[in-house]
């Protein structure tokens, strides 16, 4: 396989490079039945799986992320909310190293992301960029393949295999296994980058906007399917989210950011509130209580 010598892999970074088998290739998939997945390695206690101290990014003197100082526990669901060009992807991109901060520090699991080696990193952290595109003709399998590009270092085995083919599975995808990306809907494209990113499994996972182009059944399965990753595999889960009713009913801690500042921390039944909602958003929000959880209702 010819790929960049040194793997780029904390995922969604394919660009550049050629394609793992040459053609299309339909694999013959054992059933995913989700009963194979490595356990999160326990947290440190008192260690936060994320830290974020002071961190900035600017662009031309403008800080875009603005001295943001956070701490993610391990083992749960954060979500990152907030208007368009509130910094959520900038943040999140920092903390999975594809963009370089220009002040403060950011570690997982106590290591400074900036000192760790780049695989390393790959087997810790996993990211779902918020737009995804390759320019390598890839079929669904090779795509979802790279994510055990860090653990196998390109000598696939039978556990690289399984843990694929189990991935597709968490995505109803195995039937499309064998498929070129660009013969893919939108939302089938989108299950498959976020396969990649769960083969790679990583005790974080950090997915910007996991339910862009989802259909109702496919957005409400990837949430449970996030809620089952923390609370059974202990992984630390952050999302970025738009729907603050989906991040209402599956997070454990809503980060709201606005104008690059976090300006809201809590957990959902904190957060959820028309007031605090209005200061995000700018928007009129009117928060009910249904079945226990929270639900803003914003059409009026
Ligand atoms: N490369 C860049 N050069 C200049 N400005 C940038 C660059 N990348 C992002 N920005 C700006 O930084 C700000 C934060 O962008 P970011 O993508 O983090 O927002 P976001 O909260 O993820 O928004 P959205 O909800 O629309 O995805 C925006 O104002 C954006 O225009
Ligand atoms: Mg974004």
């Amino acid at each position: 396989m010819a790929v960049q010598t040194e793997y780029e892999l904390t995922a969604g970074t394919l660009d550049g490079m050629d394609s793992p088998q040459s053609g299309r290739q339909t694999p013959d998939a054992p059933a995913a039945n989700g009963s194979h997945s490595i356990h999160a390695d326990p947290p440190v206690p008192g260690v936060p799986a994320i830290d974020l101290q002071g961190v900035v990014k600017a662009y031309d003197r403008t800080r875009v992320v603005d001295e943001v100082t956070a701490q993610i526990p391990a083992g749960g669901v954060t979500s990152i909310i907030g208007p368009n060009g509130a910094g959520k992807s900038t943040l999140l991109s920092m903390i999975g190293r594809l963009l370089q901060a220009d002040g403060g520090t950011i570690a997982v699991g106590g290591q400074d992301v900036f000192d760790s080696d780049t695989r390393a990193l790959a087997r810790k952290l996993a990211v779902l960029r918020q737009e995804n595109t390759t320019t390598v003709r890839l079929t669904v399998w090779d795509l979802v393949s790279f994510g055990r590009f860090p653990h196998h270092g390109g000598r696939p085995g039978t556990d690289d295999e399984r843990l694929v083919s189990q991935a597709l599975g968490y995505m109803d995808l195995h039937s499309f296994a064998g498929r070129y990306l660009d013969e893919l809907s939108g939302g089938q494209r989108q299950r498959a980058y976020i396969a990649m990113v769960l083969a790679q499994d990583t005790d974080v996972l950090l997915l910007d906007e996991p339910l862009n182009n989802l259909d109702m059944k496919h957005a409400v399965e990837m949430m449970r399917l996030i809620r089952r990753m923390a609370d059974e595999l202990g992984k630390t889960v952050v999302i970025v989210i738009h729907d603050i009713n989906f991040a209402s009913c599956y997070s454990d801690t809503i980060l709201a950011m606005k104008s690059g500042r976090l300006v809201h921390q809590g957990r959902p039944d904190q957060l959820m509130c028309s007031e605090t909602l209005k200061d995000i958003y700018d928007v009129d929000i009117l928060v009910e209580e249904i079945r226990g959880k929270k639900i803003g209702i914003y059409f009026s």
